[in-house]
This record gives C-alpha cells, sequence and structure tokens, in this order.
C-alpha cells in the first residue's frame, strides 16, 4: 500500500522531479525531496552557476550526467522524470515551460508564468494539449490559515477587500533597487513581479465574479539619482557617510555576515560561495548589491495602488509599499454585510454585527520542524506538496494555483499595469483594448 500524503491522497512511489533554476526557489523546493524522499526524488538539475548546480547535486546524490548548465541542454535529454520545476529568472519562464510540457513533464511554474499576456496564455495552452499539469508559484493560495473556506462565507456577504502588502524598506533595496527585480527590461513590472500573488488572491476571493474595472497609481520614489544626498560615494564600503544611511549595503549584508547570518539576503549575493565576511566584503565591492541605492539602474515602482470592481459591485482595493517596517507581511481587510474579517499573516479576527463579538483564530500548520523553507510560512511547503500529490495520483484538483485561474488573475495584473501606465480606467477583458 502506498504512502499517505499530507493531502490525503495515495502514493505508490516517490515522484521524480528535475529543477530548472537550482537558486533560491529551485532549493527550496528541491528541500522537500530531502524531507519526503518517499513522495519526491529530485533526479536532475540545469543551472549555469556550478556552485548552484552543485549543491543540488550533492544534496540530492544525482548522478553526473544529469546534471546540465542549461535548461535546453536537459530538455534535449529524452524525458526522464514525472515534473519538472522551473525556477529560473522572470525572463526565463514561458520557454522552458512550453518546451518541458510539450515533452510530457508536469510543470511547477514559478510565479510570474511569464512577462507578457500572450506568453501566459501561451504556457497555458501549451500545458493542455499536452495534457500536462500546471502549477504556479502562488504560494498565498497554500497559506494553511483557512479562513476563506472556513469563516468568511459564514459571516460575510462580501462588500470590498482591503490588501495592504508590506515590501519591507531593505528588502525592497535588496531585490528592487539593487537585484534582480530592479530593471523592468531585465524582469519585469513590480505589480507582476512581486504582487501577482496580491492580485490572484483578491481575484480568487472574488468567488468566480469577474473583475470589470481596474484602476492603478504608482511610481518610483525616493529611489532616484536626484536624491542622492551630498557627500555620498557610489559604493557604500567607500561612503563618509554611509552610517547615516538605512538603505547602507554595508549594514544589509556586512553588518549581518558579522553577526553569523548567512541567510537571505546575505546568500543572494554571494552566487558562487558561501557567504562570509571575505566573499561579502569582495561582492561589496565589485558586485551589484555594494552599489548606492541612488545609484543603479533601477527603474521599477516602489509603490502602487490597484482598484478593482467585480461584477455585482464587489471592490477591492490592493497596496503595495517598499516603506514599511515589516518585511513581505501583509494585512487583510474583508467587509460584508455581517461582520468584518482581518487577518494579519498570523491570526484571523472575525467582528460580528449582530453579536457585537469577535473572535480570533489562529491556524496551525504541520508542517515538519526541521523543514529549511524561506518565506511565506508554510505555505511554500504546502504548495509542492499539493503539486507532488497531484501527479503522483493524476489528479489536477489538488492543486490550488492552476492554469485558468491563474491566467485570469495575471491577465488582471497586466490590466492594472495599463492603466497605470495610460492613466486611465480600464474595462477588463475588452478585446478592442488587448
Ligand atoms: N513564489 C514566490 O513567492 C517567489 C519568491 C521569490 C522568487 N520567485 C520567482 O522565482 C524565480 C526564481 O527566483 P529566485 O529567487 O530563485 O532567483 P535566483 O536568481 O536565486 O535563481 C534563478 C536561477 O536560474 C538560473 N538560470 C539562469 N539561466 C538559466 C538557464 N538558461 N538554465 C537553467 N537555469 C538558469 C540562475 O543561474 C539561478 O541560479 C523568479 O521568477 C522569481 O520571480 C517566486
Amino acid at each position: 500500500m502506498g504512502q499517505i500524503s499530507s493531502q490525503g491522497a495515495r502514493m505508490t512511489s516517490p515522484v521524480c522531479v528535475i529543477v530548472v533554476g537550482a537558486g533560491s526557489r529551485g532549493e527550496n523546493y528541491s528541500n522537500y525531496g530531502s524531507i519526503h524522499p518517499e513522495r519526491m526524488k529530485v533526479v536532475g538539475v540545469a543551472d549555469p552557476r556550478k556552485f548552484a548546480r552543485t549543491k543540488i547535486q550533492q544534496q540530492h546524490k544525482i548522478v553526473d550526467e544529469n546534471l546540465f548548465d542549461d535548461w535546453l541542454s536537459m530538455l534535449e535529454r529524452e524525458k526522464f522524470a514525472d515534473a519538472v520545476l522551473i525556477c529560473t529568472p522572470d525572463r526565463l519562464h514561458k520557454e522552458p515551460a512550453v518546451a518541458f510540457a510539450k515533452k510530457g513533464y508536469h510543470v511547477l511554474l514559478e510565479k510570474p508564468m511569464a512577462t507578457t499576456a500572450d506568453d501566459c496564455r501561451e504556457i497555458v495552452e501549451a500545458c493542455s494539449q499536452s495534457g500536462v499539469m500546471l502549477s504556479v508559484g502562488h504560494v498565498l493560495r497554500y497559506d494553511p490559515n483557512p479562513f476563506i473556506d472556513q469563516y468568511y462565507g459564514l459571516y460575510l456577504l462580501i462588500c470590498n477587500f482591503i490588501l495592504f502588502f508590506q515590501v519591507g524598506f531593505y528588502h525592497f533595496a535588496h531585490s528592487f533597487v539593487r537585484g534582480n527585480w530592479r530593471n523592468e527590461d531585465e524582469s519585469c513590472f513590480a505589480l507582476l513581479a512581486k504582487s501577482c500573488h496580491d492580485i490572484d488572491l483578491i481575484h480568487h476571493w472574488a468567488g468566480g465574479r469577474r473583475c470589470v474595472k481596474v484602476s492603478s497609481f504608482g511610481c518610483l520614489s525616493h529611489f532616484r539619482k536626484e536624491n542622492k544626498p551630498a557627500g555620498a560615494a557610489d559604493r557604500c564600503l567607500d561612503c563618509a557617510i554611509e552610517k547615516d544611511c538605512p538603505y547602507s549595503a554595508c549594514k544589509i549584508y556586512l553588518d549581518r555576515v558579522k553577526q553569523g547570518h548567512t541567510g537571505w539576503p546575505v546568500s543572494v549575493i554571494c552566487p558562487s560561495s558561501f557567504p562570509d565576511i571575505e566573499s561579502v566584503t569582495k561582492a561589496l565591492k565589485t558586485g551589484p548589491y555594494g552599489r548606492c541605492v541612488y545609484e543603479c539602474d533601477n527603474d521599477v515602482c516602489s509603490n502602487q495602488v490597484v482598484n478593482m470592481e467585480f461584477e455585482g459591485g464587489l471592490t477591492a482595493a490592493f497596496s503595495m509599499v517598499a516603506f514599511t517596517e515589516e518585511l513581505c507581511k501583509r494585512k487583510t481587510t474583508i467587509s460584508g454585510s455581517k461582520g468584518e474579517l482581518s487577518y494579519d499573516g498570523h491570526q484571523i479576527r472575525v467582528f460580528d454585527f449582530l453579536t457585537q463579538k469577535s473572535t480570533k483564530h489562529t491556524a496551525h500548520s504541520n508542517i515538519p520542524g526541521k523543514y529549511g523553507m524561506s518565506g511565506h510560512g508554510s505555505a511554500d511547503y504546502h504548495l509542492i506538496d499539493a503539486f507532488i500529490s497531484a501527479v503522483a495520483n493524476n489528479d489536477p484538483s489538488l492543486i490550488r494555483s492552476g492554469p485558468e485561474e491563474t491566467l485570469r488573475s495575471h491577465l488582471l495584473v497586466f490590466e492594472a499595469e495599463r492603466s497605470r501606465l495610460e492613466n486611465r480606467v480600464v474595462s477588463c477583458g475588452d478585446p478592442s483594448q488587448n
């Protein structure tokens, strides 16, 4: 008899996966195989960075012939796994997703699906035509707090959603000013990169009601050359006024590694070695993460708001803000005719208008204690767990972030961005505007 997965589905032998892109996310999802070797086995990895692919090779005992320095050479090999985890940079999602789907691999694709609406459509089409499952890395859909299913339906005829995403001041400086998501031409616009998650959640909460209108405003505040303080140097290590700068790379990276902290964001800045004081200092001297935040080639928005109207008059407001104390935290308020629900990522509070009493609920997730995944609480774990169960049992219903709904929410993100760029309200799904 097979194992029982945490999705409650039966599994007989491990699902074999290959990893395309062995960076933070690739490593994160691969960890599932170390925790549950009976459920998932990583049998191949492709990444141009030797350090990254060797790390995954050693962790999962992958044979040398299944190591590739590019996803294309991996694709040339006859299909040798059940599924592929595509964790490459944003602009390198569509091509491998389509190609591996056509080769018959089930696909776990990191978000955003792709950087244009047409490419997103093409991925969904390829998966559908090839009869393979697609799960997109919308981890928030796997938040173990079941407030949508268990609470909100009971209490509320929903009228409005407010979702406030606090990016975090140094997270923004790290990823969106100095790092991989700083420049739209190299990755994509910030709403797609960071908050396709959030728009997807709102879209899901709307429960099948179509978004009819969207408007959006936003810009890049502060992290511009004209705001560089007098006397600041181009690199933080050379800067005489670095001590007065909250965004100083010395504070964000060097001070952390000196205190023994080698996880994110320090781990990201040494792509070819384990971070220590020497390698971090070198990275700050020569690499992108040592640059003054006012001297980078960044252009993505630091603050953006999106307003949405769904069928039936349901309204929603989303804000993404760089300048926050909290890091990657979301605050949600759902207002209904019978009560109000608020959620801070840990605790759900429901206030009932009739009894004028509030109840509080905290979810407890049963993920393995030593599961070393970072970010999103335990949602990363539940996403990969659901995907592996879906593949093992040939049951796409176990995937919450499947193709059609995820495509619709991505299209809404593109429409929101169009509203911002064209400074007008966009009627959603209007073919004359596409
Ligand atoms: N779901 C989430 O919450 C979440 C969180 C962070 C990032 N992401 C997304 O996940 C993706 C990966 O992000 P990351 O933080 O792991 O980035 P990363 O830079 O750590 O990893 C990307 C890896 O892809 C590799 N790569 C580049 N070209 C390649 C090629 N031709 N073939 C194979 N590998 C190649 C890089 O060398 C790198 O190791 C991005 O699209 C990002 O936006 C999603």
